[in-house]
């Protein structure tokens, strides 16, 4: 029998003991393993917001008492994201927008490419979001991965020294939000400054879950860019960060312009302001920055170092579980002995059954939230699924005339740090189930989409939740 164990985190956070309606008419309480995708809000984060909002009032550009403490406020979440991944407010900014891509965009457009410098290196592990802002707009280039998905160091080091000159940034994932790899983040940037380059660390996937640590300018392991995600750190209220040098946003023409951005505007010409204001068009969302700021100040108080043993003691027991299902193929590193070198990012596939229906299946079933398919990195999968070309073109055809059902894809679970082993027996248990025929819906694919649906579900929507 597996062991019980109960992480003691899950009593910070809101949504984990509710429960939703399973196929057979009873009720159980959901099982969140799309951490990778977004995570449920720590209640420390809603107080916050709940606290501010009677003070809430406009920014920048009141002279109420209550605009005056939202600036306040505003700018004290700044500097708690700078805090939070250890950057020195005189060398880096913190941007506030949307999400992580939102902050790749930004980035993307207000680089100082230059005619010698415009290489841009990514890799084949990124998802679309570290990936497509940069093609069309510097020439990219994707360093090789090996064969189990990791980022291949030869080829960096290779496509370093071939293009040297020509490199004006390496954007990285910190760490895949499909199988978990963690980037020697620190040695990379190390190589990437040797060569006179910058360096992104895309830290959506990592920064919930291991300190970022962007380092003073003068250390060659800085990181010069570092994008972050509210509603992958526990604060789903519309929130990124972009993380970057000064210097660099002190130069340059916003790429969103309007109110906010400028110090002077004639019907001539505008002066444009100082960073980061020069880069937030617009009234911000100063609520999502309060709960921001609230969630990451609670990581750096539970320790990462702490969130990060407690999910490779969960990886490590999944992995010894997962392993055992018949059927059950785990991608990436599937060594239960490695468990605290990645992330608790596990794809997988169950033999002779299509991710979609083992996803559907254990959600309409279950209770069980799981991600499947291509993750929003299409690359990705095609490497780690060794599609061949012919057979990617096949199914590209396929897909594009409006049939997904062949869509090659994985299932993924992926844990937070509420997680407990509970969640992780729920899983392999409802695995055991479905690898023996062990549920009771009929699975209709939808051509459209790939997905798969129980006949007969109807779900009730406004009885648990309603606008109205
Ligand atoms: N990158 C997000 C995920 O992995 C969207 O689900």
């Amino acid at each position: 029998m597996p062991s019980q164990h109960n992480s003691n985190y899950a009593s910070l956070f809101i949504g984990i003991d509710t429960k939703v309606p399973l196929l057979d008419g009873s009720q159980s309480r959901y099982v969140n393993l799309d951490n990778a995708a977004s995570t449920p809000p720590l209640k420390s984060a809603k107080e916050a917001v709940e606290n501010f909002l009677p003070y809430y009032s406009s920014v920048h550009r009141g002279h109420g008492y209550k605009s005056q403490l939202s600036t306040h406020v505003y700018e004290t979440a700044r500097e708690a994201l700078l805090k939070f991944v250890n950057a020195d407010p005189d060398e880096h900014i913190c941007i506030f927008g949307k999400n992580t891509t939102d902050a790749v965009n930004k980035l993307a457009h207000r680089f100082p490419f230059s005619d010698q410098r415009n290489i841009v290196i990514v890799s084949g592990m990124e998802h679309h979001s570290n990936d497509l802002p940069w093609r069309g707009i510097a020439k990219t280039i994707h360093v090789a991965l090996t064969h189990d998905g990791r980022l291949d160091e030869a080829d960096f080091d290779s496509q370093l020294n071939h293009n040297a000159s020509r490199i004006a940034l390496v954007a990285l994932t910190g760490a895949s939000n499909v199988t978990g790899f963690i980037n020697p983040v620190h040695r990379l940037a190390e190589k990437t400054h040797a060569v006179g380059a910058k360096i992104f660390i895309d830290s959506a996937q990592l920064a919930p879950h291991r300190k970022v640590d962007v380092r003073p300018l003068d250390d060659p392991g800085h990181f010069d860019f570092v994008a972050v995600s509210g509603h992958k750190m526990y604060a789903p209220f519309g929130t990124g960060a972009l993380i970057g040098r000064r210097d660099i946003f002190e130069r340059g023409i916003p790429d969103q312009k309007g109110g906010g951005t400028v110090e002077i505007v004639t019907l001539r010409d505008v002066v444009w302001a100082a960073p980061p204001d020069r880069d937030e068009a617009g009234s911000p969302n100063t609520v999502g920055a309060v709960a921001t700021a609230a969630a990451v100040q609670q990581l750096d108080t539970i320790g990462l170092d702490n969130i990060a043993k407690h999910e490779a003691e969960l990886t490590k027991y999944a992995l010894e579980r997962l392993v055992q299902v018949p059927g059950v193929k785990i991608f990436g590193n599937a060594d239960p002995n490695e468990a605290q070198n990645r992330l608790g990012v596990i794809p997988f596939m169950v033999d002779g059954i299509s991710h979609f229906k083992v996803a559907a299946i254990l959600g309409y079933e279950f209770g069980i939230g799981v991600r499947s398919g291509c993750f929003c990195a299409h690359p990705y999968i095609l490497h780690l699924l060794q599609i061949t070309h012919e057979e990617s073109q096949r199914v590209r055809e396929k897909m594009l005339s409006g049939d997904k059902t062949d869509m090659p894809g994985l299932i993924r679970a992926s844990f937070g740090l509420y997680n407990t082993r509970n969640d992780v027996d729920a899983l392999v248990e409802s695995l055991y189930r479905i690898v023996k025929g062990d549920y009771q819906g009929i699975y209709m694919q939808d051509e459209s989409t790939g997905e798969f649906k129980p006949r007969g579900w109807a779900p009730d929507f406004d009885h648990y939740f309603s606008i109205s």
